[in-house]
């Protein structure tokens, strides 16, 4: 297993109110972990720390051996971690397509491209033209997923894909994966879903008030360790 991405002791702030008290995480190149908790958990502020969004000690996280903390968001895009931020953040001005190429900025090499995406998501071929803010919940989800993907990332950060979709929207969404995944990509997703998120995922991390409270495979735990470990109770 090759270590691609990990962080050591990593905390975040909001000013003075701390959110994430010292993290640790690991990621091998070709896995797929799924970060679970409650909301206000930290799983938004640890993705945005990864990717740049939010400050964080240089040391702390590091990528392909090197120390990328606090390196600028455009930065990190460019050395391969790409996010799909939760509420999707499209360009509501530009098209379907334009967001679509907004990703595709970085000019990384890599299996990526318009038509591989719209033949993974046939219905924003269809859609190319149209603002990418009148599509449905789901189809915008996808516009979001492929936006990042464009940027060719070794590591793709997804934050709450199924946020507010239809179970069957969902399931749509999460088909993508294997397709994703078969490319040798390396996912990170975090999901409110738990049955989904044990589902998909080779390995989970829970959070709980900024620390980790289980990880491990993902099939080793029952629903009452992971409740258990999601609420605190
Ligand atoms: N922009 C912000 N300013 C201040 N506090 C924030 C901000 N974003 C998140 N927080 C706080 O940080 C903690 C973790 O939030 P977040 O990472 O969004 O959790 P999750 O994604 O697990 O729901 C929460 O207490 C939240 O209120
Ligand atoms: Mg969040």
């Amino acid at each position: 297993m090759t270590r691609l991405l990990a962080t050591r002791g990593l905390q975040a702030f909001y000013g003075d109110a701390q959110a994430l008290f010292g993290i640790d995480f690991e990621l091998a190149k070709g896995e797929l972990v799924a970060i679970i908790g409650a909301n206000g958990a930290g799983k938004s502020t640890f993705l945005k720390c990864l990717s740049g969004l939010v400050r964080a000690p240089r040391t702390a996280i590091e990528f392909k051996g090197e120390a990328i903390g606090g390196m600028p968001a455009g930065e990190i895009v460019r050395r391969g971690l790409a996010l799909v931020p939760e509420g999707r953040r499209l360009f509501p001005s530009l098209s379907v397509e334009e967001n679509l190429l907004m990703g595709g900025l970085t000019q990384r090499p890599g299996p990526w491209n318009l038509p591989r995406l719209y033949a993974l998501f046939p219905i924003l071929a269809e859609k190319r033209q149209l603002p990418a803010t009148s599509l449905s919940g789901g189809q915008q989800q996808m516009v979001a997923l492929g936006r990042a993907l464009m940027s060719n990332p070794e590591v793709l950060l997804c934050d709450e894909l199924s946020l507010g979709l239809a179970p069957i929207v969902i399931r749509e969404i999460y088909a993508a994966m294997p397709a994703i995944t078969g490319e040798g990509m390396t996912v990170v997703i975090v999901e409110q879903d738990v049955t989904m998120a044990q589902r998909v995922s080779q390995r989970i991390y829970c959070l709980q008030e900024g620390r980790v409270s289980l990880q491990g495979r993902s099939d080793a735990f029952t629903r009452e360790q992971i409740s258990q470990a999601y609420f605190g109770l």
